[in-house]
């Protein structure tokens, strides 16, 4: 199978992450955090450096202050519901934002009496910072954005957005979900209160794991309440970090694993992480821009991931993407991404698109070979 689906999640894993998982179930699967013995002290300890270590990746908070959950989902969940929003409070967000920050906003607004504005990209499809000032007012308490949009490929200026939003009084919470792992970040520097990104796409680990990192001057309500591990007898969750927000039984073995992927890409590097991504996209893009009938969004985005969304005139793109799964081997996905807004802003809210995502392990062969796969699908389906 060639494997051109990696914004979902990343695959194959490296040999390490599934040795790391393998070695949590079967060599000390205890529970972290609930007892004193040997092999919880262990399980503990690889949660622990996984937290210090996930932290030094970004410049991150503590450790104490590193979540963990089932995946980014969970974690942008606990973000937006914790900082009990109120009506009258403004967000802004843009239109490349996944559901799991749109539809957590769309809940507050029919709800609480929130007001969301949404911010459009360029004709180019960026954004630009002149946008956000117009739409960041007093009212305004958060400003959620993706890093990088999961339809366009398309990356935000999170940097310059979070050293503009520094002096105002609200909350800045990046979606790393398509970045992390890919593209530098740095929270203390780029002023990024909460941070939130999945273990099993850019990082290469496991999927079950997700991250919320929250910077120390942020106050949050949980949004689980159960056992911690700690202050049994209070019948009030405990306000202390990390065991407040983590209620129930942590998933080492996938925490471990999310840790062998950081390494690993520690290890490869990040820079030639992305230089690979380049590469690769380039390729794709130019030889997307070769077939006729054939419309990439976005082709000339300046900075982009390694997600690239088009479409072939005339065909469905669900029943493209299933000729190439079957009868290509070739893994793509077609439709919305989760992603509504972006594919209303594309005029694609019918039809959706077929979205083609690079990761690490993928070659230029691969692409060559999708290229063709595409071809012969295009002059098949034209007969
Ligand atoms: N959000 C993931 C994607 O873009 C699942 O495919």
């Amino acid at each position: 199978m060639i494997y051109l689906d990696q914004a979902a999640s990343s695959f194959p894993k490296p040999n390490a992450v599934a040795e790391a998982v393998g070695k949590a179930i079967n060599e000390y699967g205890a529970n972290p955090g609930r007892s004193g013995h040997r092999l919880a002290r262990q399980a503990s300890e690889t949660v622990d450096l996984a937290r210090r270590e996930l932290s030094d990746f970004v410049q991150g908070p503590p450790a104490e202050r590193v979540l963990f959950f089932q995946n980014a989902t969970q974690a942008i969940n606990q973000a937006i519901f914790g900082l009990g929003l109120s009506e009258g409070d403004h967000v802004v967000a843009t239109v490349y934002e996944h559901n799991a920050v749109r539809r957590p906003l769309e809940w507050l607004k029919a709800e609480k009496n929130i007001e969301v504005t949404y911010l459009r990209p360029d004709d180019k499809g960026n954004f630009s910072i002149g946008s956000l000032k117009e739409a960041v007012r007093p009212e305004t308490r958060l400003v959620a954005v993706t890093h990088g949009s999961n339809v366009t490929g398309a990356v935000i200026p999170v940097n310059e957005w979070g050293r503009y939003l520094k002096d105002q009084e609200l909350f800045f919470l990046v979606d790393a979900s398509q970045t992390a792992g890919v593209l530098d970040i740095q929270m203390k520097d780029w002023h990024i209160d909460l941070l939130a990104f999945p273990g099993h796409k850019g990082l290469l680990g496991p999927q079950g794991t997700g991250v919320l990192m929250t910077g120390i001057g942020v106050r949050l309500q949980p949004i689980l309440f159960g056992g911690t591990g700690s202050h049994s007898a209070d019948p009030l969750q405990p306000d202390v970090w990390p065991e407040g927000f983590q209620s129930g039984t942590l998933n080492t073995p996938g925490i471990a694993g999310l840790l062998a992927g950081l390494q690993e890409v520690k290890r490869i590097g990040m820079a030639e992480i992305r230089q690979h991504e380049e590469k690769l996209t380039a390729r794709l893009l130019a030889g997307l821009s070769d077939i006729p009938d054939v419309s990439v969004y976005y082709a000339g985005t300046p900075e982009r991931l390694g997600v690239v969304s088009f479409s072939l005139r005339g065909t469905d793109v669900h029943e493209v993407a299933m000729i190439l799964d079957e009868h290509y081997d070739i893994a793509v996905r077609a439709g919305f991404h989760c992603a509504p807004l972006a594919h209303r802003e594309l005029k694609t809210e019918d039809s959706g698109l077929m979205r083609v995502s690079t990761g690490p392990y993928n070659t230029e062969e691969e692409i060559d070979t999708f290229l063709n796969a595409l071809r012969e699908i295009r002059e098949g389906l034209a007969e």
